[in-house]
């Protein structure tokens, strides 16, 4: 079985050692996986795949033209990826991707074309990368309710925000470490700016729901402003922060939100490093949990090689999803947070409950609030650091 592969970089080269060093054992198991040639932007970049006698092109019509049934999508390219896994589709090749700025921006379009086009679009690495999470969804949704999921979906974050903690090691430190390790994205914007985390949890939202969740009515915070004397204001208060992804259906409402959140000791609060961490409530059980390596080299190719491997024994998932279910979304999250902020504006001075002034900085308290009545209170202050207060997840 012949395939292709879309880029060589963390994750490209993690499936390539992964075929490689496992040949033997997937060829007694009747997987004779050959890489036909992987697609690269850059042809002058220095590559050393274990296999030497690997094919490198930046010619994609060499990979729509062949005969290869499954691309895997690795690359980092959000628009032009998105256009050639069309292209691909239409040509009758499956897909795998890694790759959750495409799989959720145009999730209801790429289901909808794997569907017309008869093929498989598969994404479990897209998120929490080692974790099985969406397949065990896919089976779920057919004889449950799961109607509520929250996580720690990115890496990066964590291992900022558990460093930061556990270590004392500054922002900018971390996030060098974060970045060498492969977890960061090219650009980290979008890990540590909370769009990665809102990404996945909207993929994962819009599965279990079968509904359509635009990626902009996602209330979304990230940990870019987060400061050491935020950690010790919450280690002061007994809390660990952590970056949490949650979704609910209640009642016909979807509330879905992406925030910094204090947590007392918790599941979550004891995940470090890389590791990712997500519980699922539902109607046949209460509720489980699993965590592991969310970001990563093998970690992540671990989750396309399973997808793989599906696809080539015919056991893969053959797409339901539709987006039929409408549902309004709210973005509630009734609570208390914590903000550090150098100036109070009006707005805000009614939401405080408790106002400590450190080096010249506000860490606020507020009152029991809504977290878009909050983001209307900070519009105007820059260099806010939110996080919601939890007492229970
Ligand atoms: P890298 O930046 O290490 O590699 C990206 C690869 O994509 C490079 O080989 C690059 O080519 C190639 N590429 C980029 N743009 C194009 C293009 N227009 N045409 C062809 N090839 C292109 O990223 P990662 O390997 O870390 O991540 C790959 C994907 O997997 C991303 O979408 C990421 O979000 C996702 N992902 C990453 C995880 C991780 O832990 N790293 C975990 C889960 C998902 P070239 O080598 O020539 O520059
Ligand atoms: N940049 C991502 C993270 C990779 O840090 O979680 C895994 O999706």
């Amino acid at each position: 079985m012949k395939i292709a592969i879309m880029g060589f970089g963390t994750v490209g080269s993690g499936v390539e050692e992964i075929l490689y060093k496992k040949r033997k054992s997937l060829l007694k198991n009747n997987f004779d996986i050959e890489i036909d040639r992987i697609l690269i932007k850059d042809k002058s970049k220095k590559r050393s795949p274990l296999n030497k006698n690997l094919i490198f092109t930046d010619n994609f019509k060499e990979i729509l033209n062949s005969e290869v049934d499954t691309v895997i999508d690795v690359t980092s390219s959000l628009e032009e990826t998105y256009e050639r896994i069309l292209s691909l589709m239409k040509a009758g090749k499956n897909i795998i991707s890694a790759n959750k700025a495409v799989v959720s921006k145009y999730f209801e379009e790429l289901n909808e074309l794997a569907r017309a086009n008869n093929v498989y679009f598969s994404y479990e690495a897209s998120v929490a990368a080692a974790i099985p999470i969406i397949h065990p969804m896919m089976e779920e949704v057919f004889f449950n309710d799961i109607n509520k999921i929250c996580g720690i979906l990115n890496g990066t974050s964590n291992y900022i925000l558990s460093m930061m903690e556990k270590e004392g090691l500054s922002y900018d430190v971390v996030l060098k470490k974060a970045q060498d390790l492969g977890y960061a994205e090219a650009d980290p914007t979008a890990d540590v700016g909370g769009f990665d985390a809102m990404r996945k949890i909207r993929i994962l939202s819009s599965l279990l729901y079968n509904a359509k969740i635009k990626e902009e009515d996602i209330l979304t915070f990230g940990i870019s402003t987060i400061q050491k004397s935020d950690l010790d204001y919450a280690k002061k208060m007994g809390y660990s922060i952590r970056l949490l992804a949650k979704s609910k259906l209640d009642g016909g409402k979807i509330d879905i939100s992406v925030i910094p959140t204090f947590l007392k000791d918790n599941f979550f609060a004891k995940t470090f490093k890389g590791s990712n961490a997500i519980k699922v409530w539902g109607e046949n059980f209460s509720s489980y949990e699993l965590k592991g390596p969310g970001a990563g080299k093998l970690e992540t190719a671990d989750a396309i090689i399973r997808d793989l491997l599906r696809i080539l024994s015919a056991r893969e998932i053959k797409t339901f999803y539709d987006g039929t279910n409408s549902y309004d979304l709210e973005n509630n999250c009734l609570g208390k947070y914590y903000l550090r902020t150098s100036k109070i504006s009006s707005k805000l001075e009614d939401l405080i409950d408790q106002d400590e002034i450190l080096a010249g900085d506000h860490h606020i308290i507020t009152k029991k609030t809504s977290l878009d009545k909050l983001e209307a209170a900070i519009l105007d202050l820059n260099e806010v650091f939110i996080a919601k207060i939890e007492e229970e997840i």
